[in-house]
């Protein structure tokens, strides 16, 4: 999010997130992971090589993995989805697809975790609307909503995001800079209520942002890759698909092709995703091709995606065809999320002397 200015405190996280990657190479079950995704459609390679790969990565080192389908929060720019439980059906199917193991990782949606929910009034009353209006990401969202389209729930969808995390008493989230307000929020949440209700001993640890460093992959037409934009490529995508998707990709018309970011984004982004599937770099991937121009360049790029992803989509083809079978793991995943949960809000009521 272009706009967002960050404070201090939001520096210093970006600070805390380099140590911590040695710290979790070092100890990788010392970690509860929440990382979290709202469905609004497919996920596509700009998850992947974002923040999907490296959620594997962490899951296989040890890290305990749960991952949140955000369906409240999607609910914050669409109201009415009437293909939710299709969209939310494929996300499980492309999670384990990519590698996330339900034997090991614990999947929900939080509109299905109740006692998740009722943390939020709870957290509420320890953070005050200036606080929320401050909130850089906020203001972005409600700036393009339109200020009479910003209804209570997209108003205190970071007090909501804070009782994902803490319900399930994550110490670590995998975010982009554009979430590091809402960390901080859910951060604040923590010390306040240990602060104000446990002064002994702190109930809830304070959640650490960790930031990816996967370099920004752009979309087809150029600007950020994002669902809403239609400027994918889905992981799903079949081969051929693919191939038409990346053929109309915007680049330019300079026949020698170079990695050069700032004035050629677009050839880029198509390097830089080529780059990643052959675990190359991009200029290298630019001298491969030299003066073979865009033509040579998508090509490269078609082959490397449909290489890099024919095992994911072969799994993810087999996955789709049982649907009772990606039910029962989200049914799984919310009742262990529940079980959890549930634990928390009976503490949270104890500390908060609601035993009667
Ligand atoms: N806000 C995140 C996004 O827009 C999704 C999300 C909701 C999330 N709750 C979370 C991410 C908790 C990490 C932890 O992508």
């Amino acid at each position: 999010m272009s706009a967002t200015t960050f404070t201090p405190s939001q520096l210093a996280t970006q600070h805390r997130s380099d140590g911590l990657t040695a710290a979790i190479d070092r100890d990788p079950a010392a970690f509860r992971i929440l990382s979290g995704d709202r469905p609004t459609g497919a996920l596509h390679v700009g998850h992947y090589f974002g923040s999907l790969q490296n959620r594997v990565r962490l899951q296989d080192a040890g890290a305990e993995l749960f991952v949140l389908i955000a369906d409240y929060q999607a609910m914050t720019d669409r109201a009415v989805q009437p293909d939710l439980p299709d969209i939310v059906t494929g996300l499980i199917a492309d999670y384990l697809a990519i590698g996330i193991d339900p034997d090991r990782s614990v999947i929900f949606a939080h509109s299905q975790v109740a006692p998740l929910n009722q943390l939020l009034l709870p957290f509420l009353s320890l953070v005050s609307v200036a606080e929320i209006s401050r909130n850089p990401t906020v203001k972005d969202e409600a700036a393009a909503a339109g200020l009479a389209a910003m209804s209570g729930l997209m108003f205190t969808y970071p007090v909501h995001q804070a009782a994902d995390i803490l319900s399930c008493h994550a110490n670590l989230v995998p975010v982009g800079v554009d979430q590091l307000p809402h960390l901080e929020i859910a951060r604040t949440i923590a010390r306040r209520f240990n602060d104000r209700y446990s002064p002994g001993a702190a109930y809830f640890p304070e959640p650490a942002a960790l930031l990816s460093s996967a370099p920004l992959l752009l979309g087809l037409d150029g600007q950020k890759m994002s669902k809403s934009r239609h400027n994918t490529i889905p992981l799903r995508a079949t081969a051929d698909e693919t191939a038409r998707l990346l053929r109309r990709a915007r680049t330019d018309s300079e026949r020698s092709v170079c990695y050069d970011p700032d004035r050629r984004p677009e050839v880029a982004s198509l390097l830089l995703l080529t780059a990643l599937c052959r675990a190359s770099t991009p200029e290298a991937i630019a001298a491969q091709i030299g003066d073979g121009g865009a033509a040579r360049l998508k090509a490269a790029a078609i082959e490397a995606v449909n290489d890099q992803f024919a095992p994911v989509r072969a799994r993810r083809a087999q996955l789709a065809a049982d649907p009772g079978y990606l039910r029962a793991v989200l049914a799984a995943g919310n009742e262990r999320a529940t079980a959890i949960a549930e634990d928390t809000l009976r503490a949270v009521r104890a500390l908060m002397h609601q035993r009667y």
